[in-house]
């Protein structure tokens, strides 16, 4: 009995486990430039209004292409914004997902409508550059990307490139299985795919998996249709049937069943089945070639595929692979290619008919390092602080991609870290109003700082003391005030400290005075009262200014009295000299002595009266 029960209870949980493991995927749909969350016919999908994640303008929608979603705003990026602009969006769970963004184009004050061409980067890896007549084509309204998130978040970046503002129409992040489109090592986490192409071939309609009634974790992906592959028909005949396929909406990739029911046959007139495509050079591309028999009456067929002349897969016998008639079956391979074309090329055997039913082409990027977090944010306190315009378009990672760093930053790869290090910082001549935070010495590889000729007031913070690799510290022109930190004395790469023309006063530290001596130069000049080193004033202290007076006076008397011995001193030294060389005989020079070295001799004598013999001795000498 109890037995039975407990047989149940692990039945009941195995059930439910294997449900969770079927829940849905997540997805995530932003309508950009909307005012409230939308829902688009026919499929009724739900996308979420976009306020809050990012800047720029809402414009209305503008729909490029019939594949564009029908939506109604977009949300556009003009050159006063920044050169990059980017939507961080928070609490997107751990995992692989399909990132597709839809472009739009801007109305001009004209009415004209611009094409921009701007780049795309989504977490720090540009996945794209956007090529002059994307309107002109259906499948380039929108670019695709399958990409590992690791941190609960996704950054979704747009780079001006000097040709029309960004416009975005719609955001989608779909979540897609774990191994969804894993080819043989090194496809890892750190690897992006860029979808180029999706082909279905044969007869009927461009579509979307979701029109297909395919399953959600495909990740929505679109199919343009492909009727033939060449101009005429000999390069390939449609075929289309009804029949059920097997093994289609598989994991991982769940590919829906309709994507092989129709398929492109090659003629007798022309067994080869050819297409090709045009490709940026020197990259690596993932193809995936999808096959089912659908068309038997031709008989057993086995054909040889070449990628670029290259033999990828060899004696393909679809039924064999896939062991059966109306069965689907996917082939993939990566290659590199270095010209301007990829061409895949299926070769029937002796008397054979080659068929097709689907092309998937990927470029395989690697994903860039990014830039250590702790120096993001204090970037990020530095942008607050100092108030960077929007223009400057302080978003996303300062570092990467490395084709649009943040504008003054300067980045370094530390390989053997894998992560992005800030080593320069030249926001000079900026017109910068606010003040420089503590934060500065989170920058730790800082070599350089120049904040020279901006409005920039308060204090220097001491904490910059605490910056050792610092080489350069410009803050000159400014309105920095109060004392110069201690703390600079113990930065022992300076090799360049200019401080020139703010407010500053007080003593120059003597740990900083010390440098001098070294090779390291320095500019205090032109300040509110600093002191303490040559050429600079000496230093007073905190008192009253009758106090003031008094140590002055005091001063100069000590002085007085110092210059005068030591003139006594020297005189002395002289006249003993010359009565030792002369003895008794008055030298003609002596005669011409001012009565001020006279007095001063006496005044000593008279001090020194009956003290110092030599002095008592020779005094008479001098005086006659
Ligand atoms: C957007 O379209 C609506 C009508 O659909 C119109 O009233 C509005 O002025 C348009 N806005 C802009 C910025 O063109
Ligand atoms: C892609 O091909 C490799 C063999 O080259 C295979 O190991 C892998 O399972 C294939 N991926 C999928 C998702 O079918
Ligand atoms: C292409 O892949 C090979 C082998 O994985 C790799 O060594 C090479 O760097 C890749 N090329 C590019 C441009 O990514
Ligand atoms: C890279 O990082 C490592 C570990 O943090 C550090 O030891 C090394 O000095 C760094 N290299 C450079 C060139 O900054
Ligand atoms: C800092 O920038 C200014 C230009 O604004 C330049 O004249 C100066 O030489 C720079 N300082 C250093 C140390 O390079
Ligand atoms: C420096 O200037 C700020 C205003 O910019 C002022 O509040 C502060 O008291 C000044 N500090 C000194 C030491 O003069
Ligand atoms: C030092 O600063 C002053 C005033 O800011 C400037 O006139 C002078 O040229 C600077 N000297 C050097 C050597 O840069």
């Amino acid at each position: 009995m109890f037995l039975q029960f407990l047989q149940l209870w692990m039945m009941l949980c195995f059930a439910t486990v294997s449900c969770a493991a079927r829940q849905d995927p997540f997805a995530m749909r932003l309508s950009c430039g909307a005012r409230q969350n939308v829902q688009t016919r026919p499929t009724n999908t739900h996308w979420r209004e976009d306020f809050g994640y990012t800047g720029g303008i809402v414009s209305n929608a503008t729909r490029p292409s019939y594949i564009t979603p029908p939506l109604n705003t977009l949300r556009y990026f003009p050159l006063s914004e920044g050169p990059q602009n980017c939507y961080i969006i928070d609490k997107v769970p751990k995992g692989h997902y399909s990132i597709r963004i839809f472009f739009g184009l801007v109305r001009q004050s004209r009415g004209t409508l611009i094409e921009p061409l701007f780049d795309i980067s989504i977490e720090g890896t540009q996945i794209y550059s956007l090529k002059s007549g994307w309107t002109h084509q259906a499948d380039q309204v929108f670019a695709e990307a399958l990409v590992f998130l690791t941190d609960d978040s996704v950054s979704i970046c747009f780079h001006s490139t000097g040709h029309g503002d960004p416009a975005i129409l719609s955001i989608e992040i779909l979540q897609i299985d774990d191994k969804a489109y894993y080819f043989a090592p090194p496809w890892s986490q750190g690897l992006i795919l860029r979808t180029i192409k999706r082909l279905s071939c044969g007869f009927g309609q461009s579509k979307f998996d979701v029109d297909y009634a395919g399953d959600p974790w495909g990740g929505d992906r679109f199919w343009q249709r492909i009727k033939t592959f060449g101009e005429d028909s000999e390069s390939g005949q449609p075929r289309s049937v009804e029949t059920r396929i097997k093994h289609a909406s598989h994991p991982p990739n769940f590919y829906p069943e309709t994507l092989y029911q129709s398929a492109l046959v090659s003629t007798n007139n022309q067994p080869d089945l050819t297409y090709t495509l045009e490709v940026d050079p020197n990259r690596n591309y993932s193809v995936w070639l999808h096959f089912a028999e659908i068309d038997y009456s031709a008989g057993q067929r086995i054909f040889d595929i070449e990628i670029n002349g290259d033999l990828a897969f060899k004696h393909v016998d679809i039924v064999e692979l896939s062991g059966d008639v109306y069965t689907a079956l996917v082939l993939n391979t990566t290659v590199a290619v270095n010209g301007r074309s990829l061409t895949i090329k299926l070769k029937p055997r002796e008397g054979n008919l080659a068929i097709i039913n689907a092309i998937e082409i990927f470029e395989v990027i690697m994903a860039e390092s990014k830039t250590i977090s702790e120096e993001v944010s204090a970037l990020q306190a530095l942008k607050k602080a100092l108030r960077l315009p929007p223009r400057f378009g302080w978003n996303g990672d300062p570092c990467v991609p490395p084709q649009h760093p943040w504008s003054g930053v300067d980045c370094q790869l530390n390989k053997s870290r894998g992560s992005w290090i800030i080593d320069g910082l030249g926001l000079d001549n900026q017109g910068l109003k606010g003040f420089l935070p503590d934060d500065i010495s989170r920058l730790l590889n800082l070599q350089i700082l120049n904040l020279s000729r901006n409005n920039i007031h308060g204090a220097i913070p001491s904490s910059l003391g605490t910056i050792n690799s610092l080489q350069v510290l410009d803050l000159s022109y400014n309105f920095f005030n109060g004392s110069i930190p201690e703390s600079l004395g113990q930065l022992s790469s300076l090799q360049r400290l200019n401080l020139n023309s703010n407010l500053l006063s007080d003593r120059v530290p003597a740990t900083l005075g010390g440098r001098l001596l070294y090779r390291a130069s320095f500019n205090f000049t032109d300040n509110a009262g600093l002191c303490g080193i040559p050429g600079l004033p000496t230093c007073g202290s905190h008192l009253s200014a009758g106090g003031k007076i008094g140590i002055g006076l005091g001063a100069s008397f000590t002085i007085f009295l110092l210059t005068t011995c030591s003139v006594c001193w020297w005189k002395r030294r002289k006249n003993i000299l010359r009565s030792q060389q002369i003895a008794g005989r008055a030298a003609p020079y002596a005669k011409a002595r001012t009565h001020f070295s006279r007095d001063i001799q006496m005044t000593r004598h008279h001090n020194n009266f009956g003290k110092t013999s030599t002095a008592a001795e020779n005094g008479p000498i001098l005086l006659s």
